[in-house]
């Protein structure tokens, strides 16, 4: 789906997830929303804490998993994806802390095999999340799932790329406190959803092209969405450009 800006496209999939969480409440269900960071849905979540006060949007029913979360990093770092989380979306609404689950990037890193299993499993255990919320890397990447990572990854640590971690330098003081490992939900987990919504903006067209055109390959994690039964790319005019 393409939308004029980034902000449009931003409130069309919070309207879908205001919707999925009211329908869940009526059927008094819990919703299960897996959660992404970076800068693409930070209109998204702006637009879901508007909702909350506006429209009295309750998000009392709505469990959260977050895809990913830089390693080693402490959870309050501003950097860190738990600030990221509370800053733009969780301080602002009604969520109870216990429903929030971001990977702990400060596992201590003998055991973090366990902890991932641990976190998948918790997940699994809810029977999976409802709508999976995911940006894209300029190499295609899902979550922190470069490159190469296979289509049965699970929950694991794993090493970012160079070019990932100079396009998430902004963020840091500079390029050397940018961490060289992160906790990441594998491929394998995020074809569990049970839909999917990737949010694509501005200078992504040629990636977003590959990924929905090209061959499906684990070298363009983004591409093997395909296989997914219910994957929608909700994407800005700029970043349809190489459609
Ligand atoms: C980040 C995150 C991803 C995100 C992607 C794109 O490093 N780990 O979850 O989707 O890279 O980032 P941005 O939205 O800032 O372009």
């Amino acid at each position: 789906e393409i939308f004029p800006s980034a902000l449009a496209g931003s409130k069309a999939v919070a309207k879908e997830i205001a919707a999925l969480i009211r329908a869940k409440q009526a059927q008094n269900q819990p919703c299960v929303l897996g959660m992404a960071t970076g800068g693409t849905p930070i209109y998204l979540y702006a637009e879901l804490v508007r909702m909350h006060r506006e429209e009295g949007l309750s998000f009392k029913n709505v469990i959260t998993f977050n895809l990913d979360e830089y390693y080693p990093i402490e959870k309050d770092a501003f950097q860190s994806y738990w600030s990221f989380m509370h800053r733009h979306l969780f301080n602002h609404i009604d969520i109870d802390p216990a429903n929030i689950h971001i990977p702990n990037g400060s596992w201590p890193k003998e055991d973090i095999k366990k902890y991932c299993a641990a976190y998948e499993a918790e997940l699994d255990k809810l029977g999976g999340v409802d709508l999976q919320i995911l940006g894209i890397g300029l190499n295609g990447h899902i979550g922190f799932n470069e490159p190469g990572s296979s289509i049965f990854s699970k929950t694991r640590l794993v090493t970012l790329e160079n070019t990932t971690r100079i396009a998430n330098t902004y963020e840091f003081e500079n390029i050397s406190k940018v961490p060289r490992l992160a906790i990441t939900m594998g491929i394998s987990n995020i074809l569990k959803a049970k839909r999917i919504v990737l949010m694509g903006w501005g200078q992504k067209a040629h990636i977003i092209a590959k990924s929905v055109e090209g061959n499906m390959t684990e070298q363009i994690p983004a591409s093997i969405l395909q296989q997914h039964s219910d994957c929608t790319f909700v994407i800005d005019e700029p970043a349809a450009a190489e459609l």
